[in-house]
C-alpha cells in the first residue's frame, strides 16, 4: 500500500496544472447556493470526459460514480460547489476575480471542486486498482438552509447506492499547504439562527414617558443575552450566542415602534441549543412584557454538529500519514464553532471531515472564510487530491 500512496501522490502532481486551471475557471464563474447550473454543467462535462457515470439526484450538483473491478466497500467523497452572495477583492487573485457581481468563491468551494476533479482523474488513472465503488459528490447549497447535504441525504440516493463511509474536507487558512487538521468526535458546531422583534410604543423623542422605547429594551436584551453562556450553560460546554444585526428607528427625534435583532447560536448538542433557545425567549419575554411591550421570537434550527466517527478518523489519519507524513497530520485539540452541512451525511453514514491547509503569506491566503480577500494557496492541490484518493485505497 505504501507504494500505491507514492503513485497516488505522483498522479496528483501530474494533474496539478489541471486543478489550478479548473479552480481559476470556477473562481471566475461563481454561482450562489442552489443556482449552480453552469457549475454543474461544467463538472458533468469534466466527469464525462473521463467516462465516469454521472447521476443528478438534485436540481443542481451531481454525483460521479466509479465502479472498481473488484468487489469492496462503497465510499463517498464530498465537495460542495456553491459560492457566497458577496463581492470579492484581492490582488493575489486579480487574474481570476469573479466576473459575476454579487457572487464570489470566498469560502474555497471552487478549490474543493477542482480538488475533487483531480481525485476523479487520479481514480480514473487507477481504476483497475479500485475495489468496490466510489461516489464523488458535488453537492449544491452548503451555505444556505436547508443545506444541500440535507436534501441529498433525505433524497435516499446515497442509501440506495449503499454508501458505507463518507469523507469531506474544507480548505483552511489556519494550516499551511501540505498540512491537515483532524479530530475525532465533535469537530464543527451546530449553527442555529434567531430573529427577534421587540415591540414597544413609538412617539416623540422628547416625550419618552409617553412611549415604550424598544431601543432601550433591545439594549437590555442584548446585555442580558451575555449571561446565557456565562451563567446558564455549563462551563465545560462550548457555546456561542451572537447578535449579528440590530435594526430599529429611523431618525434623531423619533422613538420607533419596534426594534429587531437577528443572530446565531452555536452549540454541539441539541440539549444545549434548546437550553439557550429557552433562556433567550425567557429574557426577551421578561424584558418586553415587564415594560408593557410585546415581542415575536423565532428560532430556526440549522445544521447538526459535525461529529467525526472514530474509525473513519483513524483511517483518515493512517492514510494521510503515508501521503504527507505524520508531522503534517495535525490533531486538533478543540473543535471549530463554524457550521457545515456535512453533518447531515454523518447522521446516516460514518464519516470524517478534515481541514486541508491552504494558508500562506506568499499567496495572501490567510484571510478568514467569507472575507472578501479570502484566497487559497494553490499548492494545496499537490496533496489535497492525493489525500482524498488515498482514502479509497486505505
Ligand atoms: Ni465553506
Amino acid at each position: 500500500m505504501a507504494d500505491l500512496k507514492k503513485i497516488i501522490r505522483k498522479r496528483a502532481e501530474n494533474h496539478f496544472d489541471y486543478m489550478v486551471q479548473t479552480r481559476r475557471y470556477l473562481h471566475k464563474n461563481p454561482e450562489v447556493s442552489f443556482k449552480e447550473y453552469d457549475t454543474t454543467d461544467y463538472i458533468v462535462h469534466e466527469l464525462k470526459k473521463l467516462n465516469i457515470h454521472v447521476e443528478r439526484p438534485l436540481e443542481t450538483g451531481c454525483v460521479g460514480i466509479i465502479e472498481g473491478n473488484k468487489p469492496g466497500r462503497v465510499i463517498a467523497l464530498r465537495s460542495d460547489i456553491d459560492a457566497l452572495a458577496m463581492d470579492e477583492e484581492g490582488d493575489a487573485k486579480k487574474e481570476f476575480l469573479s466576473e459575476r457581481p454579487g457572487a464570489a468563491h470566498c469560502c474555497g468551494h471552487d478549490a474543493h471542486m477542482a480538488n475533487m476533479l483531480g481525485v476523479a482523474n487520479i481514480l480514473n488513472d487507477l481504476r483497475d486498482e479500485i475495489a468496490g465503488k466510489v461516489l464523488l459528490i458535488f453537492q449544491p447549497g452548503e451555505e444556505k438552509l436547508p443545506g444541500g447535504g440535507r436534501l441529498l441525504t433525505e433524497s435516499g440516493f446515497l442509501q440506495k447506492q449503499g454508501v458505507q463511509e463518507i469523507y469531506g474536507l474544507h480548505m483552511s487558512p489556519d494550516f499551511e499547504p501540505g498540512q491537515i487538521g483532524v479530530k475525532s468526535g465533535p469537530f464543527m458546531a451546530s449553527p442555529d439562527e434567531f430573529e427577534i422583534k421587540i415591540i414597544g410604543k413609538g412617539g416623540h423623542a422628547a416625550s419618552p414617558h409617553l412611549t415604550i422605547d424598544p431601543i432601550v429594551l433591545a439594549a437590555q436584551v442584548i446585555t442580558q443575552f451575555q449571561t446565557i453562556v456565562s451563567r446558564s450553560v455549563a462551563p465545560t460546554e462550548p457555546a456561542v450566542v451572537t447578535v449579528g444585526r440590530i435594526r430599529g428607528g429611523s431618525t434623531y427625534n423619533v422613538i420607533p415602534e419596534s426594534a429587531e435583532l437577528i443572530g446565531t447560536v452555536r452549540t454541539f448538542s441539541r440539549d444545549t441549543a434548546f437550553l439557550i433557545k429557552r433562556r433567550m425567549e425567557e429574557i426577551v419575554k421578561g424584558i418586553a412584557q415587564g415594560s408593557g411591550g410585546s415581542y415575536t421570537f423565532q428560532f430556526n434550527e440549522g445544521y447538526p454538529a459535525v461529529i467525526n466517527d472514530e474509525g473513519c478518523t483513524e483511517k483518515l489519519i493512517r492514510s494521510a500519514e503515508k501521503i504527507i507524513g505524520s508531522k503534517n497530520v495535525i490533531e486538533m485539540e478543540r473543535p471549530l464553532m463554524a457550521g457545515e452541512d456535512f453533518a447531515f451525511y454523518q447522521q446516516e453514514f460514518p464519516g470524517a471531515f478534515f481541514l486541508l491547509g491552504s494558508g500562506s503569506e506568499e499567496a495572501d491566503s490567510k484571510w478568514s472564510w467569507h472575507h472578501p480577500k479570502y484566497n487559497i494557496d494553490e499548492k494545496v492541490f499537490l496533496t489535497g487530491a492525493a489525500l482524498m484518493a488515498g482514502l479509497v485505497f486505505e
